[in-house]
């Protein structure tokens, strides 16, 4: 058996669930998440967030680490494979196509976002941006650090000297493999990250009172409900989007993590904590660090203007603001910085490892070969994602994978799991191993709740937000080409993962008729 899975494992559960919290918490939960919470509302939004994360959060964790420890003990580390094991039809492999291509396409923005983070650290440390005390002139700072100045292409020397930078760390961790690479940082990283958000955190929470504002005012904001603003679908729909985005889920990236596990190592306690970290990152840590401060500094309205800005405003330029108004503001301002680059880095390193297994264990590419590909593959497919991103080019790839094929992955995935591979038998195989038995109640949710609930979720955004999207609706004539572009980008990578499934299953159909549904020892 070919297989990236025969010589690496997560080698301490300490590690493995760092890494994994480490896969999840990223710019979601620092930077997605507080945007989101801000735009709805703050405490209301934080109610269809918790009612998502249990229907749909949790229970997926569940599934996709069971999937991936099933398909990982017949040698597969990515969806295609795994989902053929879970169910013998031809179609299968090819819903599976969608858990490679997505965390692929989507590394291909968020590397470069998290790229800004280490840059905006290296201005913090250097204080380059220092003096420039209004949101107005950091505004200004952003738009000349990104080149979105408004030439036909977005071009700045230093942004693309940090996505370099980069994109090479990003590799070298890669690299390095499972133990040696992904865990090693996370060992590390998770701890740091934890450290600065708290740090940031209790910063924020002995800010002195502005204008007659305090900070409790500020986190009131997040945590009291207006309960009118529940009657609104949008705010459903934006929460449970970001349960989906901020946990990994949907995207294949659980799964490929999950496939590095022995075939007894426990899954419902650890899916759990991957869950309990996560929202402990996002809630209390970005939800305190965010938006009360932007609440105490700049009010209500101030809140409003910032969210009308895009998702980026407050991280790049509201908090810069606010840092230079504190003592030592520069320090707190770096580690801010330096918390979005590794929280980004933990989960960027996880985007291009389901591809990597794909290449691997599925096409029977050698590791080196296979890593060199991706490496020069993505970094070509990066040029014009930079060069467009201030056309809408990121906007319309988030869309399309971020947000309704994740939704239709999902979807596809829990119906498999729970009604085609059987609730019984996925209930029993999750439990192999298992330090927590999982309450009952969670098989009916599995069943019935998740699937309805991801159905309904996929309906609306097929009603609501498709077809304005896919007839570029508001968009200017001659920035449409570059949407094309981005729907080039994913049908390329869909046409050549499809090839590759087709392939894969015609030369060495054997490989995948081994085994008859129990598990095999691989190591
Ligand atoms: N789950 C990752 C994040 O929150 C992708 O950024």
């Amino acid at each position: 058996m070919a297989g990236s899975l025969l010589r690496d494992r997560w080698v301490t559960r300490f590690g493995l669930i760092m890494a994994m919290a480490g896969n999840a918490v990223g710019l979601g939960n620092f930077i997605r998440f507080p945007g989101l919470a801000a735009e709805h509302g703050g405490g209301a939004f934080m109610v269809p967030y918790f009612v998502a994360l249990v229907l749909m959060g949790i229970p997926l964790m569940w599934i996709e680490w069971t999937i991936g420890r099933y398909g990982g003990a017949y040698g597969h580390g990515s969806t295609p494979g795994m989902f053929h094991r879970l169910w013998r039809h031809p179609l299968s492999k090819y819903i599976g196509i969608f858990g490679v291509m997505l965390p692929a396409i989507i590394g291909l923005y968020y590397v470069y976002i998290e790229s800004w983070s280490l840059g905006y650290a290296w201005q913090s440390i250097t204080g380059a941006y220092w003096g420039k005390e209004t949101q107005a002139e950091m505004g200004e700072v952003f738009t000349t650090y990104l080149g979105w100045g408004g030439g036909a292409l977005a071009f700045g020397p230093q942004a693309y000297l940090f996505f370099v930078i980069t994109i090479l760390i990003n590799f070298l961790v890669f690299l390095r493999g499972i133990s040696k690479g992904i865990e090693l940082l996370a060992r590390f990283g998770m701890p740091v990250l934890l450290i600065l958000g708290i740090i940031l955190a209790v910063r924020v929470l002995t800010l002195e009172t502005v204008d007659g504002r305090s900070v409790a005012d500020g986190l009131a904001q997040i945590w009291v409900v207006d309960w009118s603003a529940l009657s609104s679908p949008d705010i459903w729909i934006a929460a449970s989007g970001q349960v989906f985005f901020t946990l990994s889920l949907g995207f294949g990236m659980i799964h490929a993590y999950a496939a590095y596990l022995g075939k007894d190592d426990d899954l419902t306690l650890n899916g759990l904590a991957t869950v309990g970290t996560n929202s402990f990152v996002e809630v209390i840590l970005g939800g305190t660090i965010v938006v009360p401060a932007a609440l105490l500094f700049f009010g209500m309205d101030g809140i409003e203007v910032i969210t009308d800005e895009g998702i980026f405003a407050i991280s790049f330029q509201t908090l810069p603001v606010i840092f230079q108004q504190l003592p030592g503001g520069q320090f707190f301002a770096t580690l801010w910085f330096l918390l979005l680059f590794l929280a980004g880095l933990m989960s960027s390193v996880a985007m291009f490892l389901p591809l990597l297994s794909f290449l691997q264990d599925e096409l029977e590419i050698d590791r080196t070969k296979a890593l060199a590909w991706i490496f020069v593959g993505v970094f070509i497919i990066m040029q014009p994602v930079m060069l467009l991103s201030h056309r809408g080019i990121m906007d319309e790839l988030d869309f399309w994978v971020a947000v309704f094929f994740i939704c239709v992955f999902a979807a596809a995935e829990v119906i498999i799991f729970a009604w085609i591979f059987g609730i019984d038998k996925g209930w029993e195989v999750m439990h192999r191993g298992a330090d927590l038995r999982v309450p009952r109640v969670f098989y009916y949710i599995m069943k019935y709740v998740t699937p309805v609930y991801a159905l309904a979720l996929l309906s609306w955004y097929a009603y609501d937000g498709l077809l304005p999207t896919i007839m570029m609706e508001g968009v200017p004539p001659e920035d449409r080409w570059v949407l094309w572009l981005a729907r080039l980008i994913v049908a390329g990578v869909f046409a050549f993962l499809a090839w590759g499934v087709w392939h894969a299953w015609r030369t060495h159909p054997k490989y995948f008729d081994d085994g008859n549904g129990e598990f095999e020892e691989i190591s």
